[in-house]
């Protein structure tokens, strides 16, 4: 072991715990390095072996990459399986049956589980149900529900029957429902009549009936409805079902549609540096393969663990450490459908200490929100309840700095319990470098090494390997199973954004970063134009289509700031059409577009700061200077070249943000 990370021992020393050994975890330093070698000498048999022993396959592989047509790599040539049963029906003979898969915990604090067994028989039933109504392999199918046992069902469905599913999150509009349901061309939507967060009630089916009613949906032949809280919701006859009258009646056993290992499972979107969001394409083979590797060697996790992420299923964290991961392990999971502040910012220690989690994945947004609560009101702080449960505690979706990571560990690890920084993206399908378990020498604000198979490294504009603490762009060198497909509908985009020529044709992964001298890794942020905003991904490109298309707005500039709560935050540089607004009126004009933005793409992406200017500072060829308007959005100096700037005494006549 390196000396610096010895030195780091005396701070950080993780206690001893009894690490799993029997299982497919990786128990120590030595082990891990040996499957580093293991996959760098032999490349196929590693992820061959793995793919043979993790998955379950109705016909086996008979290659396990094909890389002849880069960089749409293909995994396990001619294999054939079904994710469903990867994660159900195999839990019907190993003992796992009576298990529960799913441990509920509604808003207001009900709990409801569900077996594996009757996870299973719902499967089959909403999955005989969709075939009823021909739906098949192929299409396409949005998924627009709250947290629940049911939008598990709703997934798993799909997977069982070849359907491939987009999951669009509950906080996005009804346009940006729309957006996604045209470029996928659904045919299917699963929602629910409502759903509830922090003790309210939100629409979900009327922002559905919005989103089809913007037009050239015609594809959509059914809207599946899950009744959750039972309040009214118009209706159409002939398109619109309950989902618990398509299950009534239906066979308990589905036979599962055996798809080729490459199938689609399902399109995510997220944000790039263009207006338009991206469908991430993911596999079925490999996707489920990464998905349960990473699950079992991040977390260590053994049969006993009571898991729990607290992300939101309409992100990928959701898809492969929620609906996929833990079962495919037949783990028991905790779902939550509220909020960490309600009834009160106690939420996440109450139910730790309830259900007795043993694994506790969430995101740093959530924890400096916890922190500044604890230090307003100790009551709620950790300290008050028995968090003794806990083994391992993750952070995911965006830097956790030091302090915050210090205080998770010692709050809510009660320096016990490993801290996992995972660093992985949608486009990763899993964790890619983190701090497993068995490390025990961690670094406060580093995601530290990557996982065996997993060749990351930091690279220059033209694809040479910078000295340690040098930065550059984070590239991963070598496929991987889990990787990202293609963007669904741009093949084009897909090659340029991801595998660029410059770069030799290495996984671009859009963050900066640098190694120490021990190759631990530090991501030092985003160098596209897309921002992390409480670890959602917002495109700077996005916000600002939305808001020139605004019928007051001639230029819009969205850049982000750092910020206590939320990371980063949307700041937005707005020029009006006509003069630039008095303080009186820019007050309502800010409110106003502020709804704008959440009718457009939804709330997450509101700008927290306005600010009217009478133009953008451009350089002489057009280009906007965003890197100034950082400047100036974070209160620093403005010490950047300001003599390209076409019109320099602009920079004086911004207003105060709004
Ligand atoms: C971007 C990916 C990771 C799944 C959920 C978000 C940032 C993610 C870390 C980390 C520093 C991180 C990166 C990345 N990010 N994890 N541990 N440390 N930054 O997935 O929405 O696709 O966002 O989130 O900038 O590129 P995503």
């Amino acid at each position: 072991m390196p000396n610096a990370i010895q030195s780091f021992l005396t701070d950080n020393k993780v206690s001893n715990i009894n690490y799993n050994v029997s299982g497919d975890s990786i128990p120590s330093y030595d082990s891990y390095k040996k499957l580093c070698l293991e996959a760098e000498n032999n490349f196929e048999e590693f992820w061959g072996g793995y793919a043979t022993k993790l998955l379950s396959w109705s016909k086996t592989f008979s290659k396990v990459l094909d890389d002849s047509n880069k960089p749409h790599y293909k995994w396990f040539i001619d294999g054939s399986m079904n994710v469903t049963v990867n994660c159900l029906d195999i839990h019907l003979t190993n003992g796992n049956s009576n298990k529960n898969a799913i441990i509920f915990e509604s808003d207001d604090g009900d709990v409801s589980k569900i077996t594996y067994k009757d996870l299973f028989v719902r499967v089959c039933k909403f999955a005989n149900g969709l075939k009823n109504l021909g739906y098949k392999i192929g299409d396409r199918c949005i998924i627009y529900m709250p947290m629940s046992i049911e939008v598990i069902v709703a997934m798993h469905a799909c997977a069982r029957l070849g359907i491939i599913h987009s999951v669009v999150f509950g906080g996005f509009s009804s346009k940006s429902l729309h957006e996604r349901i045209l470029d996928i061309g659904a045919s299917l939507i699963i929602t629910s009549d409502y759903q509830k967060r922090g003790g309210k009630q939100i629409p979900l089916k009327s922002a559905v009936d919005d989103a089809i009613s913007l037009g050239n949906c015609d594809s959509i032949t059914n809207v599946i409805v899950y009744k959750r809280t039972g309040s009214s919701i118009n209706w159409l006859d002939d398109r619109d079902l309950w989902m618990d009258d398509l299950e009534n009646n239906q066979l308990d056993y589905c036979a599962p549609v055996f798809v080729d290992a490459e199938h689609p499972l399902f399109v995510l979107y997220t944000s790039g540096s263009t207006g338009k969001p991206k469908g991430i394409q993911h596999s079925s083979a490999g996707y489920l393969l990464w998905s349960k590797m990473t699950m079992q060697w991040t977390f260590d996790t053994r049969d006993d663990d009571i898991f729990w992420c607290t992300a939101d299923v309409g992100w990928i964290t959701g898809h492969t450490y929620i609906a996929y991961g833990p079962l495919s392990l037949g783990l028991t999971q905790v779902i939550f459908e509220g909020i960490p502040t309600y009834p009160n910012s106690d939420r996440f220690w109450k139910m730790i200490e309830n259900h007795k989690v043993s694994i506790f994945y969430t995101a740093p947004t959530a924890i400096r929100s916890l922190i500044k609560s604890s230090c307003i009101d100790p009551s709620v702080h950790p300290d008050n309840f028995d968090l003794s449960s806990l083994r391992v505690i993750g952070s995911v979706g965006e830097p956790i700095s030091p302090d915050t990571w210090k205080w998770y560990y010692k709050n809510v690890g009660k320096e016990n319990c490993p801290v996992a920084d995972t660093w992985w993206q949608t486009e990763t399908g899993g964790h890619m470098i983190t701090p497993l378990p068995c490390l025990n020498y961690l670094k406060p604000g580093s995601c530290s090494l990557p996982l065996p198979g997993i060749f990351a490294s930091v690279v220059d504009e033209s694809g040479e390997e910078v000295p340690n603490a040098t930065g550059g762009f984070l590239v991963i060198k070598k496929p991987w199973p889990g990787m990202i497909r293609n963007i669904w509908g741009n093949t084009e985009r897909f090659r340029t954004s991801y595998f660029p020529e410059e770069l030799k044709g290495y996984y671009l992964a859009g963050d900066g970063a640098q190694r120490d001298s021990d190759g631990y890794f530090w991501i030092m942020g985003r160098i596209d134009d897309v921002l992390n905003v409480s670890g959602h991904r917002l495109g700077t490109m996005e916000i600002e289509s939305a808001l020139v298309s605004h019928s007051k707005v001639s230029e819009a500039a969205v850049i982000g700031r750092s910020d206590d709560t939320t990371g980063e935050a949307v700041v937005a540089f707005i020029v009006m059409k006509g003069d630039k607004p008095s303080n009186e009126d820019a007050v309502n004009i800010a409110k106003e577009l502020r709804n704008w933005i959440a009718c457009e793409i939804g709330p997450i992406a509101k700008p927290k700061d306005i600010i009217f200017g009478d133009s953008l500072p451009k350089t002489r060829s057009g280009k906007i200077m965003r890197r100034l308007l950082r400047s100036i959005a974070n209160g620093e100096n403005i010490n950047q070249d300001t003599s390209t700037i076409e019109n320099i005494s602009i920079l004086d006549k911004f207003s105060i943000s709004f």
